[in-house]
Parts: C-alpha cells; structure tokens; sequence
C-alpha cells in the first residue's frame, strides 16, 4: 500500500531530551494549565467492561455511553469488535453501537484486532477504528494469538479497509512502556513500530499504552518527547493505568513534554486480561478534577461525569478504584461539626 503521506522523521536521531537547544534543562509549564485544551477520551465502555467478571446488560451500557457522551469527552471507545471467544464481556458491540444517541461533535471508536472486527465496526458506523497489537512480543501472542508480524498484516489489511469506508484509523501500541512477561521494551522498537503505522498504514493516530502500570513519569516524558519530535503531525495519546498509583503523575509528565490526548476511564474500571497483573486505567473524573484545579480546560463536565461512575455500584456490584467519585470534589464543602459552636464561645 503507498503511504498516505509523506514519511516523517526519518533522519530524526531516536529518543528526546528535555533539554533546551542550549542544553539547559527546559523550564516546565505543566503546572499552570492556563486554560490549554487537554483532550479526554473515555475507555471504559472497551476497557473496563471487557475485564469485569459479569455480563454488564446491553441497555445499561447504552445508557452508559449516553450518559458519558453528555459529559463532554470528545471520543468514547464504545465496545470492541473481537473474537467473542476472547472476550465475551463485549459480544453485544454491534447493538451498542447501533443504539446509543450521537451527540454531535463526539467521536464514536471501536477497538478491532483484524478485517473481520473492521467490517463488522464499518457495518456498525463506528466513527473511528482502533487497532491494537503489543509492543511485547510474548503479550501480542497472548493477547492477540499471532506474531508481531501477522499482526502488522492483519493491521494493514484493516487500515485499508477502513480508509476505502472514510473512518478515521488509530493504532494502539500495548506494552509500550514495558511488558509483565519480558520487562523493558526499548524506546526504538516502540517509535519503530511507531513509524511503521505512519508512513506503511497511513495510521491518523497512535496511542502508546501503559498495560499494565509500568511506566514512571521520567520514561513518559523521554517517550512522549520522542515520539513529538519524530512524528510532529500525528495524533498521540497516551493511555494509563494506575496499577501502581503513578497514573496522574504520568498524566502530568506526559502533558509537560507536549502530550495533550489521554484515555482514561470513568471509576478507574478496565484491564487488559491477557496481561497478568493487570488492573484499571487512570480514572477519567480523577483526572479531570485534577486537570481542572490546575488551571487546563477538559471540556468535560465533572458532575456530569461523576453522575455517570456513580452508575458503577450498581451495574458492575464491586468497589471501584475511583477516588473524586467516592470523596466528591475538593470544592465541595461541608458544614462544621456542631461540637464546634460552644468551643468558640468559650
Ligand atoms: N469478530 C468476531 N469473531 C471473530 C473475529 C472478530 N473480529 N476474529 C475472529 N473471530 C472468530 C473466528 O471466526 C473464529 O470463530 P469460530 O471458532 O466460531 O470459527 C474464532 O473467532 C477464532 O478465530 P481465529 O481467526 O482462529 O482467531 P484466534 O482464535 O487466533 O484469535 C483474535 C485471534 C485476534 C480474533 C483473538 O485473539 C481476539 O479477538 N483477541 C482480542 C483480545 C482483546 O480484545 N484483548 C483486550 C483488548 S487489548
Ligand atoms: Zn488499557
């Protein structure tokens, strides 16, 4: 297949600094957001429903994904177009697909391994595809049941489906930041898979994914820099989980070295199942409160969205990982203690 456009970065030297031309370490402005536009995307139709161990209704995930689409994310990933073998939790996709209310202005995606997922996906008008393979190669076995490189086929195939029906094709990269079963992935094979998809598949976006919780907000800020010098005019975001509690500081790290794009999803909920040890994304209220008391504009409507994760408890019956959710927002006050009137009148 020729390259939608011409190939980026090619005599680019890999990997970033966070050093100025002059050498001198950059001065950071992550912490006054000063009202700049971080996109939030909502994963937890995909990502949560997909590891929870019971069937979640087909109605009350239209009536999720409605709900989420009210609050303001500007893209959900409604369902995956899977195996239903692999992945049961979500063999409804089409009908979800089919029944939830477009608001307008939102981006509808579906995650699809390969053509068969594609054309199921198109059928459902699925805004955008997003493809997934693994950076790993033992996670892209288990996960996906084929080679690096039968995936990258399969991939192609899919991407040129999808062009020819007019979506949109991002890829998700898993593993991106290290993998369970083999540890460190290097930052090169990442930003060349990377270019693979730009300048082979046409890919419009690539998320980097953090699978399983292993990436450290030095190493987001090294890769996101990297891939922002390498590939300045694709769409990137980055998705975490918070396995091991560094997701906002993830979040941050990403945004200081010109990331601006983040999955998350609502409660915290989501897994990959085909990766030991893995647990939920970075929750999106929770980063969306926070993004907000700094100073950046979400876009979302945070009580909107909490209405939504407050669902949770009833629909998916377990605690979730969610924190803004379970305390409210720091901006919601309470009144004093009443023991407290005749200690000042003392
Ligand atoms: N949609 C629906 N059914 C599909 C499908 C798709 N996209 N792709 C394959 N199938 C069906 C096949 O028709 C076949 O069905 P059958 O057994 O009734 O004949 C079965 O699934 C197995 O197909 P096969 O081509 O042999 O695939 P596989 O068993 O090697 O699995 C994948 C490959 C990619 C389809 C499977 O591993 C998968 O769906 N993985 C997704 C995992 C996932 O979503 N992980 C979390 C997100 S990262
Ligand atoms: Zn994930």
């Amino acid at each position: 297949m020729s390259p939608a456009r011409p190939p980026e970065g090619a005599q680019l030297p890999l990997g970033g600094t966070a050093r100025s031309a002059k050498g001198a370490p950059m001065n950071s402005g992550v912490w006054d957001g000063a009202r700049k536009r971080i996109h939030m995307q909502e994963v937890g139709p995909r990502d949560g429903l997909q590891v929870e161990q019971r069937f979640v209704e087909t109605a009350e995930k239209i009536a999720l994904v409605d709900a989420l689409s009210d609050a303001g994310l500007v893209k959900i990933e409604v369902s995956s177009f899977v195996s239903p073998k692999a992945i049961p939790q979500l063999r409804d996709a089409e009908i979800v697909l089919r029944e939830i209310r477009r608001v307008p202005g939102v981006v509808y995606a579906a995650l699809v391994p390969n053509l068969r997922g594609a054309e199921r996906a198109i059928e459902a008008k699925a805004d955008e595809l997003n493809l997934v393979m693994s950076a790993s190669v033992s996670h892209n076995l288990a996960n996906l049941r084929m080679t690096q490189a039968q995936s990258f086929a399969a991939l192609a195939e899919t991407a040129a489906a999808a062009r020819q029906s007019g979506l949109a094709v991002n890829v998700s990269l898993s593993c991106s930041f290290g993998c369970p079963m083999e540890g460190d992935v290097p930052e090169a094979t990442v930003l060349e898979w990377c270019a693979r998809y730009v300048n082979e598949m046409g890919a419009d976006g690539v998320t980097l994914c953090d699978t399983t919780g292993m990436a450290y907000p030095t190493q987001v800020a090294r890769l996101t820099r990297a891939f922002r010098e390498r590939f300045p005019k694709t769409e990137l975001t980055l998705h975490f989980h918070n396995t091991r509690g560094m997701g906002l500081a993830n979040v941050l790290a990403g945004i200081d070295a010109g990331a601006d794009r983040f999955d998350a999803s609502f409660g915290g909920i989501g897994g990959c199942p085909y990766a030991p040890g893995a647990t939920g994304n970075v929750c999106t209220e929770d980063v969306v409160h926070m993004l907000q008391c700094m100073g950046y504009d979400t876009g979302v409507d945070l009580d909107r969205l909490l209405a939504a994760s407050r669902r949770l408890g009833e629909i998916v019956g377990h605690e979730w990982p969610g924190q803004v959710v379970k305390a409210g927002k720091s901006s919601d006050l309470h009144p004093p203690p009443a023991e407290l009137e005749p200690t000042l009148s003392r």
